[in-house]
């Protein structure tokens, strides 16, 4: 088991006020993270993973007072409520932001997402550093996203402070369900496991715009193409007889047909969506680092619930090599 020692924990945090880089754990993935209201500082994230400034950030907090900083008054009620429920967890709100946030950090948009992670190292960070921190996944642009200090690792961006942990234990492991309000409505921008039907289940009434149904929805940086392995990643379709030679197969449950695979690696027993996503890019990491693996092969889920995250970061992760099949 690697600790993370208080020392440590002070170092990344003093790093952090002095403008630089550290790669964290939360419950969702990795963070790489930056003092958010240091925009040289901010600009290192966006070279690190060479993202295009394009794609806005999400600030961290440890404590609810940060928000003042962080969001234009009024703030919408609904905020807190949501945050009453939500957090500390995966869940980003987008709201009006206050001129303290750099441009940045929105990619010039006038609003500003937030979320308070519930990992208890990066909440620690966060409390230390005492500076709200802005941190996408620590992965370069476009790859797979990391749950692991050793997916990080693996990236070799330039990095000031990387925590080195136990993996993401007991983890989400997929990125957070992002939100805007806007009165009293409240729209996914991103799906997570936090669902349309947990909101409305926490808050009853609330109306939730879900993407696809009322109105399209779209967040900044939401490409067609993300989260992708370097190697080909397929959907195996449910007619599939045969795979090509050497190729992994990634299933979700201990019946599921595995075809001629050299590898196999099953996310779940029995299918449970929390388990399949907990594992997901750590079986997506370990396929693409094993040399007996050339393409990748994975089942789809049913499109409910957190399905529908899941399958959101599969058809991004296999966009592009749609036209190869
Ligand atoms: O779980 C997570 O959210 C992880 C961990 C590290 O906390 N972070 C993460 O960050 O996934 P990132 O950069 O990969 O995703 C940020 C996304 C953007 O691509 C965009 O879709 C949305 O959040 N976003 C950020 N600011 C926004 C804004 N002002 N309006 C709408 N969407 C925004
Ligand atoms: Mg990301």
């Amino acid at each position: 088991m690697k600790i993370i020692t208080e020392e440590a924990l002070n170092q990344a945090a003093e790093c952090l006020q002095h403008g630089g880089l550290v790669a964290f754990p939360t419950e969702t993935v990795y963070g790489l993270g930056a003092n958010a209201l240091d925009p040289i500082a901010v600009a290192k994230i966006f070279e690190a993973k060479e993202r295009p400034t394009f794609d806005p950030l999400i600030v961290h907090i440890a404590s609810l007072s940060q928000l003042d900083d962080l969001y234009a008054k009024p703030i919408n009620p609904l905020v807190y409520e949501l945050a009453r429920h939500f957090w500390p967890g995966p869940l980003t709100i987008v709201h009006q932001k206050s001129d303290l946030v750099p441009g940045l950090v929105t990619s010039g948009l006038d609003s500003v997402a937030v979320r308070m992670p519930s990992h208890p190292v990066a909440l620690k960070l966060l409390r230390m550093a005492g500076v709200p921190v802005a941190a996408p996944s620590a992965n370069k642009f476009g790859q797979l996203s990391p749950t692991s200090y050793k997916h990080v690792e693996k990236q070799a961006m330039p990095i000031d402070f990387l925590i080195a942990g136990d993996d993401v234990a007991g983890a989400v492991g997929i990125e957070s369900t992002v939100v805007s309000v806007d009165n009293d409505v409240c729209s996914i921008l991103r799906p997570g496991v936090i669902t349309a039907a947990d909101l409305q289940k926490a808050i009853p009434g609330l109306i939730v715009n879900v993407p696809g149904e009322n109105v399209k929805l779209t967040s900044p940086g939401l490409l067609n193409s993300h989260y992708s392995p370097l190697k080909p990643l397929y959907f195996v379709t449910s007619d599939q007889t045969e795979l090509p030679v050497n190729s992994g197969i990634i299933v979700h449950s201990a019946t599921a047909k595995v075809l001629n695979a050299n590898k196999v690696i099953r996310t779940s027993d029995n299918c449970n969506l929390l388990e399949i996503a907990a594992n997901l890019f750590a079986s997506l990491h370990q396929m693409e680092d094993d040399d007996k693996v050339e393409q990748i092969f994975i089942e789809r889920l049913e499109e409910k619930g957190i399905g529908i995250a899941i399958m959101d970061r599969l058809k991004k992760a296999t966009y592009q090599y749609k036209a190869d099949r």
